[in-house]
């Protein structure tokens, strides 16, 4: 055969991670049998057991291994919370925001959907079927900022948001690109009546990238009525176009009301394809729960279908994607394990070969 090889560089990282991860490999192993593509995995130990072990977060060897990669797969990175020795590490900084910043991630694709027989906290959802396309290197996540007389009375902290026109284009037109493929509604989500720099520069892109698409219909909200109308009337979205911070707090609420953090999926892309773009779960290491086979690897399997369509194996993706909706569907209630949920979704995938 002549399977085309894709170097995929794993990184289960801590808690629940290494949980999930095997779970979305075992899908990924199972939907690609006998497909034309091969995945070629290299696992990285990164995250906060790492850091306990060495001292090191993300080395400049480890960065450069990985740029050697076609993808990523990464469960989550992260100890406990509160934990006294992980304060100087930043995982989070250290790490996964370097990656986003360092592979020039500038897209955050995080689909939502409400799939059949989830149960939403809302009465009335609806059909609830959007992407939020959250910028992904700018905006107040650039670590741009500094503080002076810290612990003092006097203490002074800035955290300021840099948004460049070419920043802020490239991610519009990728959301713009993804409206015409779905349903052809784009909402801009800002806060222009106050932040008025930033919003008039959004505002400005948007609507001179909207000109080049007569067919899609662009709307606008202040993040305040976004958090709103999520609640009220999530139907409404197709979509949501915002910058990092406002897409940070977004999607966790969209999350929320489309049966929760164990569905979510998320992408950070690079379109160019310059440098591999990187797939996972929006949860975290959920440390309460890790090594106990209860978390759910849901997310980290549509994870997997986001790696598929990025590399352009739509079919493999719909695949799995179809896979999750008949699990999801056909759950009763009873307790299953991580890797029992797994075994089910790649019977399935296997199944529609
Ligand atoms: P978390 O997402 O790990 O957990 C929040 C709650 O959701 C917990 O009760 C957890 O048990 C539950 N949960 C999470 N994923 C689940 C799953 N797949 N199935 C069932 N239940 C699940 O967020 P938390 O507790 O704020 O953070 C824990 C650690 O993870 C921290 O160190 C944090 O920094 C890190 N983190 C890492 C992220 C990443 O790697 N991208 C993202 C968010 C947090
Ligand atoms: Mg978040």
């Amino acid at each position: 055969q002549n399977a085309q090889t894709v170097r995929l560089a794993v990184i289960p990282g801590d808690g629940i991670g290494p949980e999930v991860i095997a779970e979305a490999v075992k899908v990924l192993e199972a939907v690609t049998r006998d497909s034309g593509l091969a995945f070629a995995p290299t696992h990285f130990s990164l995250g906060a057991d790492r850091y306990l072990a060495t001292g090191d977060v993300l080395t400049d060897d480890d960065l450069d291994a990985i740029k050697g990669h076609d993808a990523i797969l990464l469960g989550a990175v992260g100890g406990v919370p509160g934990d006294p020795r992980l304060v100087g590490a930043n995982i989070e900084r250290g790490l996964l925001l370097k990656l986003r910043f360092s592979l020039d991630h500038y897209v955050n694709l995080r689909p939502t959907t409400l799939f059949p027989g989830i149960a939403s906290p809302l009465a009335n959802p609806g059909e609830v079927d959007f992407v939020v396309v959250r910028e992904g290197t700018e905006g107040p996540y650039v670590g741009n900022g500094g503080a002076i007389r810290q612990g003092t009375p006097h203490e002074i902290a800035n955290e300021v948001s840099v948004n460049t026109a070419y920043g802020v284009e490239r991610v519009v037109r990728y959301a713009f690109e993804q409206a015409e493929q779905r349903r052809k509604r784009l909402t801009l989500v800002h806060k222009t009546n106050v932040l008025t720099f930033a919003g008039g520069l959004w505002k400005r892109i948007v609507d001179a990238v909207a000109a080049e698409h007569p067919e899609v219909a662009v709307d606008y909200l202040h993040v305040d009525a976004a958090t709103i109308f999520l609640v009220t009337d999530p139907a409404r979205f197709d979509v949501i176009v915002t910058d990092n911070l406002f897409g940070d707090i977004l999607t966790d609420l969209a999350a929320a009301i489309s049966g929760g953090i164990g569905l979510a999926a998320s992408g950070n892309i690079n379109p160019s394809g310059e440098f591999p773009s990187m797939f996972e779960p929006v949860h975290g290491s959920a440390p309460d729960i890790a090594g106990q086979q209860k978390a759910d690897p849901t997310a980290a399997i549509l994870s997997v279908a986001l790696l598929l369509r990025h590399l352009g194996a739509r079919e493999l993706a719909e695949r799995v994607e179809s896979a999750v909706t008949a699990d999801l569907a056909a759950r009763t209630g009873a307790t299953r394990t991580t890797a029992e949920i797994g075994d089910a979704i790649a019977a399935r995938v296997a199944q529609n070969q």
